[in-house]
């Protein structure tokens, strides 16, 4: 459920009308609300109950600050997977003991950072990686927690660019030589094992997948318990599914009881680390129609947001609801594709939408709070969007429109 909905034919974002936000703040505009996303963290947190548990917030999937600074105020934790994404949490407040750090290309400055400042875990992903960080952990004199993420061959069912828990995928340890790379890890001398992890890609429908990957996994800890190899930490990765059309993916509570079915007995913690379920429907993408274009084949609504502003739909062909602002119109209800001004072909937000349109409308991409401006772009030297938070009938910016003198500020003229 989230908190944007119509009254009186208008749009609302909680108890502010989107449209005093377009007014306020300009176009193309994200526009967040903060009850959605709370409501949506406090899912996953409560279904644990009282099992030990962390969620690891995906910082990826959207890290403005001031979203990482109220998930961080609810207790949440988080996934990191650059030196990027671990200054942005620590600005946000967020506690070090929280952070595990996920990525297939850890760069020694990056492994360096993250042990002066002391993270819950390196989630390892490659094998040269573990003797990467025992280095470094010697050179600093500190021990370094790690968790192997491994790889369990499940096909998660969902679009291929977006599926990462097979074998010919690029990410994690395969299963198989894991207990390998478990036995070279607890002779090392800066490294304490700590868990394991795994994350079998994004969008899941589905229950299933999930369960054949933690199956997978259990089968892995027993083996590693038999050589007395204790774990602390399980950490199931993020991966469920929202609805952006007629998905109908579980609920947190529906995943996660699953889950602690198939754990019964074994008292690990569990760490997730949810993205789009958490920030995916609490924002929609504010943008203005330009221009109408009715042409012998295709009906364009050419807007003012583009494909450097939401790189899905070019990107994976990905389906995004896209909603009138105002939905009295005396326009004839008409197919259009709506497109942005870049000049590139892939350039739409969304194809053959039935809409009432006229200039000057103001429309909502819906789902887009994640995986929305965390990919957005210059391109075409457009400067990236403001973001704006709503907190009941007050809105908050959170992220400026970029200025035409930002997008070459840190160029520089031949002498
Ligand atoms: N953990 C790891 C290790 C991940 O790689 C990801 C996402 C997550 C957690 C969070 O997954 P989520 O709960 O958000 O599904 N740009 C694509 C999605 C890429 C996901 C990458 N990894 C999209 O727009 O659909």
């Amino acid at each position: 459920m989230d908190h944007f909905h119509y009254r009186q034919n208008s749009l609302f974002a909680e108890d502010l009308a989107v449209t005093a936000i377009a007014e306020q703040y300009g176009t193309p505009c994200y526009v967040y609300s903060r009850a959605t996303l709370e409501r949506h963290w406090r899912a996953f947190d409560q279904a644990f109950a009282a099992h030990p548990h962390l969620i690891c917030y995906a910082v990826k999937a959207n890290s403005n600050i001031a979203i990482l600074n109220l998930l961080s105020r609810l207790g949440s934790g988080f996934d990191i997977v650059s030196i990027g994404e671990l200054h942005r949490v620590l600005a946000a407040g967020g506690s070090p003991d929280k952070i595990v750090f996920s990525g297939v290309g850890k760069r020694e400055d990056e492994i360096l950072a993250a042990l002066q400042i002391g993270i819950r875990c390196f989630n390892v992903e490659v094998n040269g990686e573990l003797d990467r960080i025992n280095r470094l952990a010697g050179q600093l004199g500190v021990i370094a927690p790690v968790s192997f993420r491994v790889n369990p061959d499940v096909d998660a069912k969902t679009h291929p660019y977006i599926s990462t828990g097979l074998k010919e995928n690029k990410f994690g340890i395969d299963i198989s030589e894991a207990l390998h790379e478990y036995r070279r890890a607890v002779q090392m001398l800066h490294i304490k094992v700590v868990g394991i992890d795994c994350h079998i890609g994004s969008q899941l429908t589905e229950t299933a997948p999930f369960l054949d990957a933690l199956d997978r996994v259990l089968a892995l800890v027993d083996q590693l318990q038999a050589e007395g190899i204790q774990l602390h930490h399980l950490d199931l990765g993020g991966g469920l599914g929202i609805n952006y059309r007629d998905e109908q993916p579980p609920q947190p509570a529906e995943y996660i009881t699953a889950l602690l079915q198939r754990l019964a007995g074994r008292d690990f913690e569990i760490l997730l680390e949810p993205g789009r379920a958490i920030v995916g429907n609490a924002g929609v993408l504010l943008t203005r129609v330009e221009y109408l274009k009715p042409t012998a084949g295709k009906n364009f609504a050419i807007v003012d947001a583009a494909m450097n502003d939401l790189l899905r739909p070019a990107l994976y062909s990905a389906w995004q609801d896209i909603i009138p602002v105002n939905t009295l119109s005396n326009a004839e209800a008409q197919t259009w594709d709506i497109v942005g001004p870049v000049c590139e072909t892939g350039d739409f937000l969304g194809k053959n939408r039935l809409l009432k349109l006229s200039p000057a409308d103001l429309l909502a991409v819906r789902s887009a709070g994640a995986y929305g401006f965390s990919m957005s772009s210059n391109y075409n030297s457009r400067p990236r969007a403001a973001e704006v938070l709503v907190d009941g009938d007050q809105s908050h910016l959170i992220r400026a429109r970029e200025t035409l003198a930002e997008l070459w500020a840190t160029e520089q003229l031949l002498p």
